[in-house]
């Protein structure tokens, strides 16, 4: 099994400040790369959360290894105030998308360079990628690819996907959509690289669950406790900016998520005003990390 290099460890730890005695959330656990890292930078408890049975069981030896520190649940971190049943955390860090190991394995289904089926779940249940490509209609296919890849040829892969289904496998799938892509993309990206993170959202319903993690970490955090929040892609970013600006009192920006003024009083202090990105080191070491944006509130007192 694969391993997962964390992105902007050092960021995140700084971010949360770990202190002796106190409970930090790992809201997306992984290969346990920052639980690890908080661990070690202050006699700490983590509570560590994936929907993937495959992260949850990776985490067994690191949680003997830090033996009464470490637990690590299987669930989804929209769940988080459940999942604690009550408990107030120091500290909230989310490190969105998929990982390395589910990224690396073909039998996943997340990869377009590789063969595989077309499963894309990160659980163990709900529809898989199969299910959606195969049911859907083309128009709800070309209205998902265009808003959750940003493709500006989502019409034309909807119909190529419709005219050629059904599909089983990830290698079919990247060839027809390669297939309806008029223009090659100056930067080099694969042609199916917005299709296939379309369709990952769709299948994870990874925007209305960080919706619900965000909203979650605003309960379970103690006053002055941080949530630290990396992303991938703008759709994500634009989400934690918009909640972390509106949950901290400022003026909602014109926004097609949240259209509606704040209800509930302020309960966050800005710490990023701007996104904070890897530097070049890290970007050397870690390619993968290069659209990776944290941003970070931290909790204030007010009821
Ligand atoms: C980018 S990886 C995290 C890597 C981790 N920081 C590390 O150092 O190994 C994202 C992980 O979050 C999990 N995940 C994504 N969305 C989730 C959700 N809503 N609830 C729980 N886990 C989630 C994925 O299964 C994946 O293992």
């Amino acid at each position: 099994m694969s391993g997962h290099v964390p992105v902007l460890l050092a960021e995140v730890v700084a971010a949360l400040r770990p202190a002796d005695g106190k409970t930090y959330v790992d809201g997306t656990f992984g290969r346990g790369g920052y639980s690890r890292a908080l661990l070690e930078a202050a006699s700490c408890r983590v509570v560590g959360i994936d929907r993937d049975p495959e992260a949850v069981a990776s985490g067994a030896e690191l949680a003997r290894r830090y033996e009464g520190r470490l637990e690590v649940v299987e669930g989804r971190f929209g769940d988080m105030a459940r999942i604690l049943g009550g408990q107030k955390v120091a500290g909230v860090a989310l490190d969105l998308g998929v990982s390395s190991p589910q990224l690396d394995d073909p039998a996943r289904g997340f990869s377009f360079r590789e063969e595989g089926p077309l499963d894309m779940r990160m659980g163990r249940d709900g529809t898989t990628a199969a299910d959606l490509v195969n049911t859907a209609s083309e128009a709800e296919l070309a209205r998902l690819i265009s808003e959750y890849g940003e493709e500006r040829f989502a019409r034309r892969i909807g119909r190529a996907i419709v005219a050629r289904r059904p599909f089983a496998t990830t290698g079919a799938l990247a060839e027809t959509v390669r297939g309806a892509i008029p223009a090659r993309d100056p930067s080099g990206l694969d042609p199916a690289t917005r299709t296939f993170q379309a369709l990952r959202i769709a299948v994870n319903e990874e925007l209305d669950e960080l919706d619900r993690g965000l909203a979650a970490a605003e309960d379970v955090l103690e006053p002055g406790g941080r949530l630290a929040v990396v992303s991938f892609h703008s759709l994500e970013d634009r989400r934690v900016k918009d909640f972390l600006r509106e949950r901290s009192g400022r003026a909602p920006q014109a926004s097609r998520h949240m259209p509606t003024p704040p209800a509930k009083a302020p309960r966050f202090r800005l710490v990023t005003k701007k996104p904070i990105a890897p530097g070049e080191d890290e970007l050397r070491r870690n390619p993968r990390a290069r659209s990776a944006r944290l941003r970070v509130g931290e909790r204030t007192e007010a009821a």
